[in-house]
């Protein structure tokens, strides 16, 4: 059935909240000349820029090692705000902002950088910024300690409350195992306190994530059916058309389970699962969340080779147009191990979703991009409609995140005509439809959270080490046995067969 039909909506019943500019600060990012900045950060910064979310005394100061000036180093984010600032009117922000960049150039391993900026913010204080910061850890991952040691050492880190704060935001992936998550933790435990600490997943900036708990917790309908009795199972796939573009070097050190699973997939299933928070604000949520992942069960070796599936893509086509294998990207290894693909089944341990399972799939060079969730309802028991009950289907709610962002509801309805046949149907809500779309990098609503220092999104020390937990048996098990079947799906499929066989396994499939 292909006609679909949408929810009426009244536009009465939509009130957009006025925001307030946040906190004035210096916004300090290390590593400021690298991809994220110029992808992802600036972007979002004109954005909020644009609609008036920033104070008028907010300043960017960066940090890299390249020898650029400030003057040539603002030429080169004019060209950036070009390529990257799609918006128009987000771009003409970012162009009348560039004079309130500055650059430093020094190495993070010297400490000299850190005198040089502590002189800037003292200038830039006298010049009437505010003397709240934010320092931005936009850098390789393995720089975090040394960065934070040499703000430390020039007591930069030092925070008056009430006064003046500063703060630290550390990209992920947060440490790349278990042990190096904690010792990271540890390290900068003894610098700052964790209310100075923002672990930033800027995929929990997307609309539709912070809509999930919207929909749950206001909405009558859905919480009485949210449970192991009524709710068969539950998939959640993060697919990418894209291979890995210039970050092999990355990549290979990383792979899909680090790279996807301990923090934005875990963090999707956590908003999926969790009971509702006694207040809607940062504690009370964290609680929540952090309890739903202590309730995941995690693997033994056994239930590794049996509950996790990892694949790598070899040369194949995307969207009509052949595509390398993997082991023949730039700064990867022609024999590279590294996965590009990974599935999984969980299971929870809690009241709740006792035997539900819940299936994850994270993967690169796929078929199609889309980031999504879908709950399948159990079936109803298809006695009633004689013959035409076999084309009874489950009840699907689909959770769109990207690209078309959205919720939709699949139920079976009669076909018209004389006889009784019975097909599926679609009611759809597409966030464009009533809200217009809004181009976005997801980074806008976290680094808004950061100035005005609201910890909801945001992930406590002890919810970091809980989800690096859960993965490492499968981390152990496949360093200890390394793949002999790689690269084994073709770009442009679905990935490895192996991955079917989970769910077929369960007499379940994939949803695509
Ligand atoms: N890019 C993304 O899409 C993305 C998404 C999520 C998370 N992240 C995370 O964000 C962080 C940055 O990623 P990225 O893609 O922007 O990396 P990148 O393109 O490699 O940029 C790294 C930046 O760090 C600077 N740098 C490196 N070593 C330095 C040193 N010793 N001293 C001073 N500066 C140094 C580089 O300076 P020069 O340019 O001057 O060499 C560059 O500005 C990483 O932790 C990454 O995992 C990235």
């Amino acid at each position: 059935m292909k006609k679909k039909s949408n929810i009426a909506c009244s536009e009465k019943t939509i009130s957009e909240s006025k925001q307030q500019p946040a906190h004035p600060c210096v916004l300090v990012i290390f590593g400021i000349a690298g991809d994220l900045t110029k992808r992802l950060l600036y972007p979002a910064i004109c954005n909020l820029g644009r609609r008036g979310l920033l104070d008028e005394n907010f300043y960017i100061v960066g940090v890299a090692v390249e020898k650029y000036t400030t003057r040539t180093f603002r030429a080169q984010m004019e060209k950036d705000v070009q390529q990257f600032v799609t918006d128009p009117a987000d771009k003409k922000f970012g162009l009348a902002f560039l004079n309130r960049i500055f650059y430093i150039a020094g190495d993070f391993t010297d400490k000299n950088t850190y005198a040089e900026l502590k002189i800037k913010l003292n200038k830039l204080e006298e010049q009437k910024a505010s003397k709240n910061c934010l320092f931005y850890f936009a850098a390789p991952p393995e720089f975090i300690g040394t960065i934070a040691t040499g703000l430390k050492n020039e007591k930069l880190l030092n925070e008056k409350d009430g006064d003046y704060f500063r703060r630290i935001i550390v990209e992920k992936p947060f440490g790349c195992d278990l042990a190096s998550a904690k010792s990271l933790n540890q390290e900068l435990l003894t610098y700052v306190k964790e209310k100075q600490i923002f672990r930033i997943d800027h995929f929990l900036g997307k609309e539709t994530v912070q809509n999930l708990l919207a929909f749950r917790f206001s909405n009558g309908i859905f919480e009485p059916i949210w449970n192991r009795r009524y709710i068969d199972h539950v998939q959640i796939t993060v697919a990418e058309t894209l291979g890995i573009g210039l970050r092999g070097a990355y990549y290979e050190k990383a792979g899909a389970l680090r790279d996807m699973i301990p923090n934005h997939i875990l963090q999707l299933l956590s908003l999926i699962t969790m009971e509702p928070p006694v207040a809607f604000t940062a504690d009370y949520i964290q609680d929540e969340k952090s309890k739903v992942l202590h309730a995941i069960q995690v693997f033994t070796p056994e239930q590794v080779l049996h509950q996790a599936v990892r694949g790598q893509y070899g040369s194949g086509k995307i969207d009509s147009v052949e595509v390398p294998a993997y082991r023949s990207e730039k700064n990867v290894n022609p024999e590279s191990l590294t996965e590009t693909y990974v599935a999984l089944k969980l299971l929870l341990d809690n009241w709740r979703w006792l035997h539900v399972p819940f299936y994850l799939r994270t993967g690169k060079r796929l078929p199609t991009r889309s980031s999504e969730i879908v709950i399948q309802f159990k079936s109803e028991p298809a006695i009633l409609f004689g013959g035409a009950g076999k084309n009874i289907m489950p009840n699907l709610l689909r959770i769109k995140i990207q690209p078309d962002e959205g919720i939709s509801l699949r139920f079976n309805a009669k076909i018209p005509g004389q006889s009784l046949q019975l097909g599926q149907v679609d009611m759809n809500f597409k966030y464009s439809d009533y809200f217009g779309i809004e181009l976005r990098t997801g980074y806008e609503t976290v680094l808004y959270d950061c100035m005005n220092g609201d910890h909801t999104l945001f992930e406590r020390a002890e919810m970091v080490e809980t989800a690096w937990g859960i993965i490492q048996p499968i981390l152990d098990v496949w360093s200890a046995l390394p793949p002999r079947d790689f690269p084994n799906y073709a770009a442009g499929t679905w990935g490895p067969k192996e991955a079917d066989n989970l769910l077929n396994l369960d007499d379940r499939a994939w949803i695509l």
